[in-house]
């Protein structure tokens, strides 16, 4: 580890652009640029081998509550010092897509002192071969030790009507299809898709706002991507367009009052990040993300483990069965006493028998855990006005046998997996939270799928402003205290916390697979949540559904999974997670246990991963070597149109030959028509092999890339150059 600081103090406070501070990147490809104007706004603009990224951009805030000072932190600013130093690390994360990861970048400090009233304000920036990072630090001093942000003034300026795959601005939701379109269109767009996809009851709508992390692509083939690292004690980010400009301006979450951020000094603000590159697949290898975030803050790591799980889900999600054990009152109860009065309603999904049959299943198939959903007393109201007290979590339904099943559990090699839905009343799920963790630990359950549906209490907060922003971290703290690990559904978007909390897991964040029993997901949408979601960190997207047509499951749910089955084997690949669910029902894949095999078999965390080929919402492919084994795995998830993947094997240890399951589409694969035919061929690879492989709409395919041993049998299997 090297760090290495050279300190530039100016003599005279100077302001204006004559004193223009650069950084270039360690392979000087990129080159960023900082002054202050004629007013003493801090600006700063982005290059990348010569072309325009960001042009001049201002940066700081407007507060609020500032009398009798100035409410501007954003001129009449004047330089005091500048810092610059190189960093070099390589870090081992606790799970990943890789073993290392190397930190790398040259930074610049430029610390500001605004006149009158000397308030402090310093502006990091991070120069890494894949992009920039910068963040605002309010050093402690003495006349301005508490502030409120009104807003964040921080710019991106673009050079042109790039395009962009992008989401409508609400601060309440990110469960929608994106959108590709140019910036201009967005205004236009946001609003139709608003309207068609629904947003959150509270959120107010950002006619021109869109989510991090957004990808974008200009027409000379520079892809684009705004983000943000470290989103800690700090509300989320948004960006709204000014489209006459194509300038985008940050705007945060605002509180239930309107303000956008409490703050104390000494503090930070979350990094502001922009991966950039004119290869796409360098924004998937980039790890910028997590390398903005501190160091592993767990001490002992061995209990955080990748997880591949089933759950008694899908069934409710497609309205087989319910949540609920009743059909008898819709008010809240949280007495036992109610339930043992209530007529069952036949359909519920968490009994003790049906739990049993994927317990079995899971065990015999060598999963490692099953989550069951609806174990606990109170979803007759869960989404009720009252709900401030819906939830206990501490309390089983009467046919859910809480002891029994995990016995039964552990006795097969099963851990059980807990889930807290909290109705959105984080209130509620603070004031239990240690009880529930302790009764967890107790039954021996050591990760928890958490979920935030509905609005919000405290009421008028929103799920990405600051309040819910510190839960959900102190919910994973908390966690970790008790050795649990953490999948928070509905949660703020990740910004590569996980490398500090490596035991939270898993994040939703994003439309996931629930949504195609909601009516679809776009065909290519599994070829831009590469490029959007997982930026900030692994998504569980609960990949895996063998029945395509939900009203096999359900008659009354006419909904169509968008995707073929060779699709959905390619996810676990090409959306990287250490937590991986097998969503769909047992029976299902009793019928097709040969394309299951892949699922089985599939590695769930890695030494290194290889960036085959990648378009944002065409097509991406990707080959993972397995953490502390000689397997790999590659996918490939196609977008809208049909195509040829060539997937070569150049990674390979070039003395051995492997043999290559490909799970794939057929040319008579159709996701609408179709979408269960299949295919699953051997051949023999070496490094020098190519694999080129036919790809339909919505479809892809998967390999298994086994080392060929004495025991394998090779005979009549083809050899591919
Ligand atoms: C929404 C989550 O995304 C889903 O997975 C869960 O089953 C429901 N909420 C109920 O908690
Ligand atoms: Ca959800």
């Amino acid at each position: 580890m090297k760090r290495i600081f050279a300190t530039t103090v100016l003599s005279a406070l100077v302001m204006g652009t004559a004193l223009a501070q650069e950084l270039r990147s360690p392979d000087g490809n990129l080159r960023l640029e900082f002054s202050l104007d004629g007013e003493g706004t801090p600006i700063y603009t982005l290059q990348y081998k010569g072309q325009t990224v960001i042009a001049p951009s201002m940066m700081g805030f407007e507060l609020a509550r500032t009398r009798p000072e100035s409410s501007s932190l954003h001129d009449r600013f004047t330089v005091a010092s500048v810092d610059t130093g190189t960093f070099d690390e390589t870090w081992e994360p606790v799970w990943g897509e890789e073993r290392q990861i190397r930190n790398h970048y040259n930074e610049m400090a430029v610390s500001l002192r605004q006149d009158p009233g000397g308030r402090e304000m310093v502006i990091h920036f991070r120069l890494f071969d894949d992009g920039l990072g910068f963040r605002y630090e309010f050093p402690a001093q003495r006349r301005f030790s508490y502030f409120v942000i009104q807003e964040e003034l921080t710019q991106f300026a673009m050079t042109g009507d790039h395009t962009a795959f992008w989401i409508p601005g609400d601060y309440d939701t990110q469960e929608y299809d994106y959108t590709t379109s140019r910036l201009s269109e967005i205004r236009y767009l946001s609003e139709k898709e608003i309207t068609k996809q629904g947003h959150a009851s509270q959120s107010p709508f950002l006619p021109t706002g869109v989510q991090t992390a957004l990808q974008m692509k200009t027409d000379e083939g520079l892809y684009i991507n705004l983000h943000e690292a470290a989103l800690v004690d700090f509300p989320c980010l948004y960006l709204e367009l000014d489209d006459q400009n194509m300038v985008f301006n940050a705007n945060l979450t605002p509180d239930a009052l309107g303000f956008k951020g409490f703050m104390q000094t000494p503090c930070t603000t979350p990094w502001r990040t922009v991966i950039v590159s004119d290869d796409a697949r360098d924004i998937l290898a980039s790890r910028i993300t997590l390398n903005l975030n501190e160091p592993c803050k767990i001490e002992d790591t061995s209990w955080i483990h990748p997880i591949k799980y089933m759950g008694v889900w899908w069934e409710m999600i497609t309205e087989m069965s319910s949540w609920a054990y009743t059909d008898d009152f819709r008010s809240v109860r949280l007495e036992l006493a109610d339930y043992e009065t209530a007529t069952p309603n036949g359909r519920h999904g968490a009994t003790t028998e049906n739990v049993k049959k994927y317990i079995d299943f899971a065990s015999e198939h060598g999963f490692d855990a099953v989550l069951v959903e609806g174990w606990n007393i109170g979803w007759e109201d869960w989404t009720g006005h009252t709900k401030d007290y819906v939830f206990d979590f501490v309390t089983p339904y009467p046919d859910f046998d809480l002891p029994g099943i995990r016995d039964y559990a552990a006795s097969k090699g099963i851990e059980m997996m807990m889930h807290h839905e909290t109705s959105g009343s984080s209130r509620n799920y603070e004031r239990h939270l240690d009880a529930a963790y302790r009764f967890m630990k107790e039954n021996g359950y050591n990760s928890v799928k958490s979920g935030y549906v509905g609005d919000i209490l405290p009421r008028g907060e929103h799920h990405y402003g600051q309040w819910m922003v510190n839960h959900y971290l102190y919910v994973v703290q908390e966690a970790a205290k008790h050795q649990i690990m953490v999948n928070a559904h509905e949660a703020v978007r990740p910004t590569g916390l996980c490398r500090t909390y490596p035991n939270l897991i898993g994040n939703e964040s994003a439309r996931g697979s629930e949504f195609q029993a909601f009516g679809g997901n776009n065909p290519n949408h599994t070829t831009i949540l590469q490029f959007t979601r997982l930026i900030g960190g692994p998504m569980d997207y609960t990949p895996g559904l063998f029945e395509m047509d939900i009203s096999k499951y359900n008659p009354r749910n006419t909904s169509k999974v968008n995707a073929t089955l060779a699709n959905q084997l390619s996810l676990y690949v090409t959306m990287y997670s250490p937590l991986q669910m097998a969503a769909d029902l047992p029976q299902t894949y009793g019928k097709f246990l040969d394309a299951f095999q892949f699922i089985k078999d599939v590695a769930i965390d890695w030494e290194v991963s290889r960036y085959v080929e990648a378009e944002p919402g065409e097509y991406v492919t990707i080959a993972r070597k397995e953490k502390g084994g000689d397997r790999w795995f590659a996918g490939s998830t196609n977008g809208n149109e049909p195509r040829q993947s060539v997937l070569d094997f150049s990674y390979l240890d070039p003395g051995t030959t492997y043999l290559a399951t490909v799970y794939s589409d057929t040319p008579e694969t159709d996701y609408r028509e179709n979408p269960q035919s299949y295919e699953i061929k051997r051949y023999l690879v070496t490094s020098a092999s190519t694999l080129k492989q036919y790809c339909a709409p919505a479809g892809g395919y998967a390999v298994s890339i086994v080392p060929v041993t004495e025991d394998t049998p090779t005979k009549g299997i083809k050899r591919l150059k």
